[in-house]
């Protein structure tokens, strides 16, 4: 069978940071530890004035096109994943190929286009899309291009305001992918729920504590309807373990849960057992919350054991480098989180050719999806021509009192949206002016 996934991939962060220590803490009157350490993130992103998710989203995909010697006529397919959407009709890839056929001779008249939406889950549903596109043989031989495109915003004073970001990643798919093949295989865990929702407004409700305890439980869900058709996974089956990324510290929680699911009935929970005691069993606990008292104290016990920590620091870890400089970035979050994983072990000189990823995606409202994918012989080309350093490096360290404009500006506020024209744009980009987006 002929290998389909992702052939390419391209990352446009918002041109703005938001040092979380040296400047939001102070302003807010909180130890930086609190973000630096029990978050994981340094910074945020955020979208310049000229920004919008059409704009990162325009110029992610445009990177990767001309990069890839692409013309319009090799894509039959656009999909746009976002949360941070402004029309309820127009999709906006329809945007974002207006935006595409301001600079190619071509145009993308014949190409399929939408748009998703499932929280931060909808970039996975876009791409599982394209992929039964080309497994149903409908494709004619083209490409699909994904766009996982948001701006991250809470209310302020909300506590998710820490975890903000912004930014686009796009990616290609299609047969005889560079980078990874995806696998047929794939798990969920999906529940009605309304920790964290927008229904017809700006930023969103959340109830931040709850959302960590669902994000846990549907994960588990959708971890364990993987297993049902791969079956079961063992600590050393997969490399590399890119989930979604809301902050570092949420995947911190996630992978002691999962360390604990894979280690039983394997070796490795006979050595652990040796060294903190033997995890405890459902069945031999009556009550439901005696159990999960219990789990706590296991995995707080596991955290501190050498063989844990050499598992996180080589599977999970690599995959946080990105997200801690820029936050949420919602829909391409875990895609983020892909490409933090495989740029450090291309520094690190690794061979990850014919390696296998565990790729965990989450979406409030909530969906868990789990999927397998096979790292190929052009990952490091692909890799090495991201210029993502130098976009983070790039961005302008904004004050607290320019953030709070910036926040309001994209509010859709229309007193401040006029102060967009008072900052200078860039050249041979895709920009915002306030009235329409403008070409190279
Ligand atoms: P909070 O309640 O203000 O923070 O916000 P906290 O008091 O829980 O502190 C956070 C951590 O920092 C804790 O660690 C503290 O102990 C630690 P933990 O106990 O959790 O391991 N801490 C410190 N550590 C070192 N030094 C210090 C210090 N002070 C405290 N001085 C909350 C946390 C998650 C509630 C907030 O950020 C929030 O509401 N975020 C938005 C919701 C969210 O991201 N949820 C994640 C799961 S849902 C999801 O991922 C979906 C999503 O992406 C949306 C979508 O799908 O569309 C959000």
């Amino acid at each position: 069978m002929t290998a389909v996934g992702i052939d390419a991939v391209e990352i446009r962060t918002g041109k703005l940071e938001l040092d979380l220590a040296e400047t939001f803490a102070p302003a807010k009157g909180e130890d930086p530890g609190k973000y630096t350490k029990g978050l994981g993130l340094h910074s945020s992103s955020f979208p310049d004035a000229y920004e919008d998710i059409v704009t990162m989203g325009a110029n992610a995909a445009h990177r990767l096109m001309e990069r890839k010697g692409l013309e319009p006529d090799d894509i039959g397919r656009i999909d746009v994943a976002t949360e941070s959407a402004f029309d309820n009709s127009k999709p906006v890839s329809t945007y974002i190929a207006g935006c595409l056929e301001q600079v190619y001779d071509g145009d993308f008249h014949h190409a399929n286009k939408g748009e998703r939406k499932f929280a931060c889950v909808a970039g996975t549903q876009s791409i599982d899309d394209a992929y039964n596109w080309i497994r149903a043989g409908r494709h004619r031989g083209r490409k699909a291009i994904v766009v996982a495109t948001d701006t991250a915003l809470y209310a302020r004073g909300d506590p998710g305001e820490a975890t903000q970001g912004a930014g686009a990643v796009a990616l290609l798919i299609g047969e005889d992918p560079n980078l990874v093949e995806l696998s047929p295989e794939q798990g969920f865990g999906s529940a009605d729920e309304t920790d964290f929702l927008k229904p017809n407004q700006q930023f969103p409700s959340v109830d931040g504590k709850r959302s960590v305890q669902v994000y846990l439980a549907r994960m588990r869900e959708a971890v364990e309807d993987f297993e049902s058709v791969w079956g079961e996974i063992e600590p050393g089956d997969f490399t590399l373990v890119p989930f979604h990324t809301p902050f570092p510290g949420m995947v911190r929680k996630a992978a002691l849960l999962g360390f604990r699911h894979i280690t039983r009935d394997t070796h490795i929970e006979e050595e652990l057992a040796a060294e903190i005691g033997r995890q405890p069993r459902a069945e031999a606990f009556d009550d439901e919350a005696a159990f999960r008292d219990a789990i706590s104290e296991y995995t707080d016990k596991l955290k501190e054991t050498e063989t844990y920590a050499a598992w996180y620091d080589d599977v999970i870890d690599p995959t946080l480098t990105i997200s801690r400089e820029v936050g949420n970035w919602y829909t391409g979050s875990v895609h983020v989180a892909r490409v933090s994983g495989l740029k450090q072990a291309l520094e690190a000189g690794e061979d990850l050719t014919g390696e296998r990823l565990l790729v965990g995606s989450y979406g409030s409202g909530a969906q868990a999806e789990i999927h397998a994918e096979t790292v190929q012989p052009g990952w490091e080309d692909e890799i090495a021509e991201l210029n993502v350093d130098e976009q983070l490096e790039s961005r302008y360290a904004i004050s607290f009192e320019e953030y709070e404009h910036i926040h309001d500006v994209h509010n859709h506020d229309t007193d401040t949206q006029a102060d967009a024209e008072e900052f200078t744009t860039p050249d041979a980009e895709f920009v915002f002016d306030g009235w329409g987006r403008m070409g190279e």
